[in-house]
Parts: structure tokens; C-alpha cells; sequence
């Protein structure tokens, strides 16, 4: 039974007594790590200190950008991979009442977001993006956003884009939509103060983008679906792709 603080939150869980998930467990420390940052109190000030203050003053791409990948592609069937605090989800002009799964290696994230977006038909699964899906709860979907998870992820950009959307994909029905967005590593234009952000947020574990190009990713996007869009904003790949269409279409 969930639990939920006077304020409406959910309570903080008592981490001594809970039992590690196994795919908690099975992951890889490095993996587990950019996953772990999102404690109760990083999820507090996720909102004001990324959402709106780094992506707009840091990597310029302000939260409106993402917002209109959910509005145009977003469906009442969704999967939603690597979910933070659900600011994406909760702003986005859903058609109706939505189905949506919520998948996260962090447990935190799940409860955070099924709380918000408690208006939904919500479930949650605890995941690694890197290995394949379990049954999900909801599966196939019409649409799977993958916002600012690969970025988090350890590895080339080209070896886990290609794993975690091949993961997506496979939970898509034909001819879904998946979309996404990751901060990439500094380039030539890149600002001070964006490159300062980046090598903290690498050295602490947070980010594991300081090799991730946008050519890697698009060669990754080529190989798992049928078609794809790719754009740059700031620091910030914005993509969207199709799983092949059904025969006939
Ligand atoms: C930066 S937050 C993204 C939040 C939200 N999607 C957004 O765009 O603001 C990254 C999320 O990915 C999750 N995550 C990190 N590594 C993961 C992995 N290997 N498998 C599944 N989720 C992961 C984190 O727990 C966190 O919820």
C-alpha cells in the first residue's frame, strides 16, 4: 500500500527495510549510479533547478521545446522510460484520460511521477532501459518518450541509443512513435558555462555524455527504426522515430 505524507507526497519509504528490485540489483554499479541520483530530495528541486534553470540558462533549450515533443507525439497509449518527476508527462495536452506505464531502474521516480499524473491510468515497472523489457503492463504502445535518459546512461551514445530504443521498439506496435531528447557532449560553440555544468555533472555521475555526438545517435536511430527525425537545440538532441508501419500501410 502506498503512503503519502500530509502534503500529498509520497512518503519517504524506510530504505533500511526495503528489498533491492532485482533489476536494481542486476545492473551495473555505473548504471545503478545514473540512476540513484534521483533521491526524494534531488526530486524536490528537479523541476526549478533543471527543468526550467539549466535547460533554459545551461544548455538552451528551454522545457517549452520538450513540451511540444509530447504534445504532437504523445499518445493515450503511452510508455514513458526514465521518468524523473514527471514535469513533461503532467504538462503535456493528453487527447483524453491516458494510459501510461512508467518505467525506471529508480523506485523513487515511479512513485514520484504515478503521483502526479494520478488523473491517468498509471503503472509503473521497475526497468533497466539497457536490458530487454519484462512484460510491461500495457504493452504494445503507440508511443514511448525517452526524454534526457541516455544521457545518464554510461557507454557510447551509438552502442546504448541503439539498446534502449531497441528495447522501445520492441514494446511498440507497428508503426509507433517513440521520441526523445539528451544532452550531447560539448562541441565548438559550446558555452563556458555549459562545459562547466558537464564536466560536474560527469564527474559526479549524473551525466555520462562527455563522448555522446549527434552522429552516433542518428547512426543508432537508422538502425532500429524505419524513420526518423533528428535536431539539435542548444546542447539538446531532440528526436523522434517509427517503428515500421503495419504491411499494407
Ligand atoms: C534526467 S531524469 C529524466 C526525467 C524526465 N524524463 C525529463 O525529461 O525531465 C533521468 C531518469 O532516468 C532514470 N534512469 C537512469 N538510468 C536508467 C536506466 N539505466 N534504466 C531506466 N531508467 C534510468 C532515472 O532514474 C531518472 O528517472
Amino acid at each position: 500500500m502506498q503512503r503519502f505524507s500530509r502534503r500529498g507526497r509520497p512518503a519517504r519509504p524506510a530504505h533500511s527495510a526495503r528489498p533491492v528490485h532485482p533489476a536494481v540489483d542486476a545492473a551495473a554499479p555505473e548504471v545503478r549510479a545514473g540512476a540513484e541520483a534521483y533521491g526524494w530530495a534531488a526530486l524536490a528541486f528537479y523541476d526549478i533547478s533543471v527543468t526550467w534553470l539549466n535547460n533554459r540558462y545551461v544548455w538552451h533549450c528551454p522545457a517549452s521545446v520538450i513540451n511540444r515533443q509530447y504534445d504532437a507525439h504523445a499518445t493515450v497509449r503511452h510508455l514513458e522510460v526514465g521518468v524523473g518527476t514527471g514535469y513533461h508527462l503532467a504538462r503535456a495536452r493528453w487527447s483524453g484520460r491516458a494510459a501510461i506505464t512508467l518505467a525506471d531502474l529508480n523506485e523513487n521516480t515511479l512513485r514520484w511521477t504515478a503521483r502526479r499524473i494520478r488523473h491517468h491510468e498509471v503503472r509503473t515497472a521497475v526497468v533497466n532501459a539497457l536490458e530487454p523489457f519484462p512484460d510491461l503492463p500495457g504493452a504494445p504502445f503507440a508511443s514511448a518518450g525517452v526524454g534526457y535518459l541516455l544521457h545518464c546512461i554510461p557507454g557510447r551514445l551509438d552502442e546504448k541509443a541503439a539498446a534502449v530504443l531497441g528495447n522501445v521498439a520492441a514494446v511498440l506496435e507497428p508503426g509507433g512513435v517513440v521520441f526523445g531528447s539528451t544532452i550531447l557532449a560539448p562541441g565548438p560553440e559550446t558555452p563556458p558555462r555549459a562545459r562547466r555544468m558537464m564536466r560536474l555533472l560527469n564527474r559526479r555521475g549524473i551525466l555520462h555524455n562527455t563522448e555522446d555526438t549527434a552522429a552516433d545517435l542518428d547512426r543508432a536511430l537508422g538502425a532500429v527504426l524505419a524513420e526518423h527525425t533528428l535536431a539539435q537545440v542548444g546542447e539538446v538532441a531532440l528526436f523522434t522515430g517509427r517503428t515500421a508501419a503495419p504491411e499494407g500501410r
